[in-house]
């Protein structure tokens, strides 16, 4: 099928009834003060802080002082119109040692936040865990542990009693590929591990404890939990059977390693093939804990890969550079076709189960804030319009999509890239902490009023 994402001021793009417009961010990314009120340090205190791991040694020590000026950030939420906000909770906050003594002022963080978004009429989408494993769990192994599980309803059950009813709409992982592929096999992110025999065995502690939370919500919670994956397009770079395989095992690592157990309850035959020795035999019964009924997918998207068949490929990165491509500034190829064609793909393989775009957005190198307090960034602009674009068209053709969460809110700390990539809509300067709203942000005000109709506006420049 074909998106058809180029501006057409003919066509009208207005979104379903209740569809929610929003924001993300996640916590080590905005908050700083991450030892602040008793809160015990996690694993991306410990790796930011172990020279060489992260782009100029950049720590979450400060990031956006979120931890501080949490009220006016939701102020400014409202003056942009957002109608949700996705954030995620620092577990180390909450259980400092990661199971045990719960930490009433980390707790009480939380619940004034949630407060203030629901006086200024903006839904929370809470987030369980955005990658920052208390340092007390990594010490006891982390996710090779398979105690995890029951550390991580542990952990839900503390937010679930203090929080479900004013959070209605939660979330169990973050892109549980990113922390298997970064973290345990890649070493780029924390806990900075590299071993193909550890990564398969995260990522099932890591679906076991998604199954764990979901159970424990049921017996607490009364309202929707979800998961939310990353997922990326895969095409071949030419139109041999070798690439076609290639093409098929890529996509299984990436796509269905996360949403097929989750959903189907099973993992896609390939991964055997892709790990080899390195892949253990589950106990059945595992994948009973796993698929639990969810209320909705999260799904973040920034980008599709072009592949190449290649002996190593997927367990090191392969993506062919496309000569006519846009690349972002993360060197992630503009492709928004890719978000209708995975949409469609989800719903053919998984149903109609409801989904939400939890992430989508863009880095680009963005001009100083100029006087008059202006930051032009046609690109991002571009790149919005072209994804949501993308997504009506999903709409259109049956996908149930019922809300879009821009990544992200504030310019935040980039994982182990620091501050060097800025994929805020609005500008933080962070000697000051002064917020800017840019260009995207004012624009995607205007899309939010306007309910979507003004996607078919001619852009600001
Ligand atoms: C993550 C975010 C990250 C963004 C851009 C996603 O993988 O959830 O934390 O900042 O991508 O890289």
């Amino acid at each position: 099928m074909t998106a058809s994402t180029d501006h057409d001021p003919t066509r009208s793009l207005e979104f379903p009834q209740g569809f929610l417009w929003g924001a993300a961010t996640a916590a080590h990314q905005i908050e700083g003060s991450p030892l602040a009120d008793g809160a015990g340090p996690s694993i991306w205190t410990r790796f930011a802080h172990t020279p060489g791991m992260t782009f100029n040694g950049d720590t979450g020590d400060i990031a956006c002082d979120h931890y501080h000026r949490w009220k006016d950030d939701v102020k400014l939420m409202r003056e942009l119109g957002l109608q949700a906000y996705r954030f995620s909770v620092s577990w180390s906050r909450i259980l400092p040692d990661g199971t045990g003594r719960v930490n009433q002022k980390g707790l009480d963080f939380y619940s004034r936040l949630v407060d203030e978004l629901l006086a200024n009429d903006i839904e929370p989408l809470l987030t369980l865990f955005h990658w920052d494993l208390p340092a007390a769990l990594d010490d006891r192994g982390g996710w090779l542990n398979r105690d995890s599980a029951d550390w991580f309803a542990e952990y839900g059950r503390v937010l679930y009693r203090a929080l479900d009813g004013r959070v209605k709409k939660w979330v169990t992982l973050n892109e549980p590929w990113v922390i298997t592929d970064g973290g345990y096999l890649h070493g780029a992110l924390a806990p900075g591990h590299r071993s193909k025999y550890e990564a398969p065995i995260a990522s099932h502690n890591l679906m076991r404890a998604h199954g764990a939370a979901v159970q424990a919500y049921r017996a607490e919670g009364s309202h929707e939990i979800g998961l939310v994956v990353n997922i990326e397009p895969k095409y071949p770079a030419s139109d041999s059977q070798d690439d076609a395989a290639a093409v098929r095992r890529a996509h299984a690592y990436m796509n269905e390693q996360y949403l097929h157990p989750a959903l189907l309850g099973k993992y896609p035959p390939e991964l055997k093939q892709i790990f080899g020795d390195a892949w253990p035999d589950f106990p059945e019964d595992d994948f009973k804990l796993i698929v639990q009924p969810l209320d909705f997918v999260g799904i973040n998207y920034y980008t599709r890969s072009v592949t190449r068949a290649n002996d190593s490929y997927p367990l090191e990165a392969g993506a062919v550079r496309q000569p006519l491509g846009t690349y972002t500034e993360t060197g992630w190829e503009v492709f928004p076709q890719g978000l209708t064609d995975l949409l469609v793909w989800f719903k053919q393989t998984y149903g109609d189960l409801p989904v939400y775009i939890t992430e989508n957005g863009a880095a680009f190198f963005d001009p100083a804030v100029a006087e008059g307090g202006r930051v032009r960034d046609p690109l991002r602009i571009d790149y919005l319009r072209k994804h949501l674009t993308a997504i009506h068209d999903a709409i259109a053709a049956g996908v149930d999509v019922r809300g879009y969460m821009v990544w992200s809110l504030l310019d935040n700390l980039e994982w182990s890239l620091g501050y060097s990539k800025r994929f805020g809509i609005v500008h933080v300067n962070y000697g000051t902490q002064e917020r800017t709203p840019k260009d995207s942000a004012r624009w995607y005000s205007g899309i939010i009023a306007s309910h979507g109709r003004k996607l078919s506006d001619p852009l600001p420049y």
